[in-house]
């Protein structure tokens, strides 16, 4: 009789992946962490600093260094290691460098007969989760992007400090691509039930005039206002990243707005674009295809017709 442990492999031993892993093992999520990284020094030092946290914790998660052969029987595989973007650079500007690392990372891991889910971290997020999806051939509910996740968890902070509410009480989604392009659909966001329209009407005094543009732009820029002052972003993005694999470990039925493979669902197919999506233990399991005004669809399009056009100027795996 084998009890089955639940592995994660986090590939790229970076700030994103280190804390990623840091993340895991401070909230137990999984039995076993797998750190991976072609600095096998650097992976290992991971290591050893991550097991000095577990007398400390409520659960002894074991971890080790790895390589692609060990991701066989691995449930989940992280892929956080990608091109950062250069001054003046976008997500979107680091396509081809990335791709290119992704390309050596998922060969392997396909090679050692992985048939578990990929988490794409690396941007641009969107095209990269594309990209693994046709690179390793499995089925479109085993790879998902972060997508919109920490874009998502970035709005509710926003609109909760101008309503002065816990953000876990505010109900909103950014979507589209995790970068410039993200939209909000605002007649669906609510805090706690009450439509957030009906909120800023009724409490003027305490809002004054509110501007959604601004406030969508404030998310939009919230990555950069991090990377200009400490180089890069890590704790957010760490952390919506357990969110997500607690999700599919826990087989939750959490709906979180990852990146995920449209196939009609909003009159999009064969594109990746952050969407609210029911994350169980097969993975992406469905999307919550959310109504929203003409208006907000045709943003919500212009954002996936941009990840399309780059989509498209991948050159397509050999
Ligand atoms: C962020 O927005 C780096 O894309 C990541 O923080």
């Amino acid at each position: 009789m084998k009890i089955k442990t639940s592995k994660v492999a986090v590939v790229g031993c970076g700030l994103v992946g280190s804390s990623t892993a840091f993340s895991l093992v401070t909230q137990g999520v999984c039995d076993e962490i797998l750190m991976i990284d072609i600095n096998e020094e650097r992976a290992l030092g991971e290591v050893l600093d991550l097991r000095d946290t577990i007398k400390y914790l409520d659960r002894n998660v074991k971890v080790r260094t790895a390589s692609y052969a060990d991701c066989s029987d691995v449930d989940i595989i992280v892929i956080t290691a990608g091109a950062p973007p250069q001054k003046g650079q976008t997500r979107l500007d680091t396509l081809e460098v990335s791709a290119k690392i992704v390309k050596t990372i998922v060969d392997p891991v396909m090679a050692s007969g992985f048939d578990g889910i990929f988490i794409v971290v690396s941007n641009p997020v969107d095209i990269i989760a594309h990209y693994v999806y046709k690179l390793s051939g499995l089925p479109k509910n085993q790879v998902i992007g972060t997508g919109s996740s920490l874009d998502t968890s970035r709005l509710q902070n926003f609109i909760a400090e101008l309503v002065n509410v816990d953000p876990r009480s505010v109900y909103a989604y950014s979507m589209g691509e995790h970068g410039d392009s993200q939209m909000v659909p605002w007649s669906t966001v609510t805090v706690a039930g009450k439509s957030f329209n009906d909120i800023i009407q009724d409490n003027k005094d305490l809002v004054g005039e509110v501007d959604l543009d601004e406030i969508v732009k404030k998310t939009t820029r919230e990555g950069w206002e991090i990377y200009n002052r400490k180089g890069t972003t890590y704790y957010g993005i760490a952390t919506a990243c357990a969110g997500i694999i607690k999700a599919i470990l826990y087989d939750e039925n959490r709906i979180i707005p990852v990146s995920t493979l449209l196939e009609g669902e909003y009159g999009e197919t064969d594109v990746f674009a952050g969407v609210p999506t029911i994350l169980n233990r097969t993975g992406a399991a469905d999307i919550l295809e959310i109504h929203m005004t003409d208006e907000e669809l045709d943003k919500f399009h212009q954002s996936v017709e941009i990840l399309r056009e780059y989509t498209e100027k991948m050159h397509t795996p050999d």
